[in-house]
């Protein structure tokens, strides 16, 4: 039965909390110095444009791939450091590379070494997807490996007393997408976005968590040439998204100018899921 007024009224210890000691200049709030962020499926795409974003603030960013092969980005800038990795200095950031697939393993091994290399994380944005439409595969990469960067990253942040996960997950996660029919992606992306929203309720006291849900951005994932038409026709802004244009929000989420921002869903789609 849920309470009355009077039950509603007791006091309870430590409320209301503290607000966050930042800067209450929004540019200042923007900036990443000092700040330690992993982003899986950095190699490209939406994850590439977001490591650019984070490295454009000043964080130290380290990038998770699945295969180096496709790290195009990275040719001008790119040194090797030792046999594991690759790090590259843009602007006045330091950002490293460490390679990871879907495995439970080597998710806890990424994070270690992260931790060995940076001392911390501040920000992690679970990111990594694969084209391959196979249910076992997509549950791996989509759902279990969400799954398992939460459980690994939550202990650190657990141990700091601080940490911000954000997941991409998409607008499949909210519509039956037409006319691609992926109820198995559909389906894992509803997974991770309830998933971050009752993450964001159970780490309350050391975390925040949210979702970022884009519609078809113009990547190895947007959408097919058999649905670009269709993709052109949904959104109300008449084409796929760039992935410039996703930067801002992941920096937002990252920042301290979103303190008070958790357990949050934001549909970034060009207006696709309006009609
Ligand atoms: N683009 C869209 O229209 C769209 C729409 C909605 C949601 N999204 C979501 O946005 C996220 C990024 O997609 P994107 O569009 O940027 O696609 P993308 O350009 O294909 O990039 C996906 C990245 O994930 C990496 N990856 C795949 N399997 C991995 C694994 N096992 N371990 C680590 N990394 C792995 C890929 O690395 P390799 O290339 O080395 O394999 C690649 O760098 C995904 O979660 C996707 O579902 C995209």
């Amino acid at each position: 039965m849920s309470m009355g007024f009077e039950e509603c009224a007791v006091v309870r210890d430590g409320f209301p909390r503290p607000i966050p000691e930042t800067p209450s200049n929004v540019l200042e709030q923007f900036r990443m110095t000092g700040k330690v962020v992993v982003v899986t499926g950095a190699a490209d795409g939406i994850g590439y444009a977001v490591s650019e974003a984070m490295a454009e603030a000043n964080a130290n960013v380290a990038m998770w791939y699945n295969s180096l092969a496709e790290v195009h980005g990275l040719k001008t800038s790119a040194y090797k450091v030792d046999s594991k990795g690759i790090t590259y200095s843009a602007a006045r950031c330091k950002t490293k590379q460490h390679a990871l697939v879907s495995n439970p393993q080597e998710v806890q091994d990424g994070i270690k070494k992260v931790m060995e290399d940076f001392g911390r994380i501040d920000v992690f944005i679970a990111n990594a997807e694969t084209t391959l439409e196979e249910y076992r595969k997509l549950m791996s990469v989509n759902v279990d490996g969400v799954v398992a960067c939460a459980k690994y990253v939550g202990e650190v942040f657990k141990r700091q007393g601080t940490g911000n996960l954000i997941i991409t997950s998409s607008m499949s996660a909210h519509i039956v997408n037409v006319p691609t029919d992926q109820p198995v992606y559909n389906a894992t992306k509803a997974f991770v976005t309830h998933f971050g929203k009752s993450l964001a309720r159970e780490w309350r006291e050391f975390a925040r968590v949210n979702i970022v849900s884009p519609g078809f951005f113009n990547t190895k994932m947007g959408a097919s040439p058999l649905g670009i038409n269709e993709a052109y026709r949904m959104a109300v802004l008449g084409r796929q998204g760039h992935v410039k244009e996703i930067k801002g929000l992941y920096l937002y989420l990252a920042s301290d100018a979103s303190t008070y921002t958790t357990g949050s869903d934001v549909i970034v789609d060009g207006g696709y899921v309006l009609p």
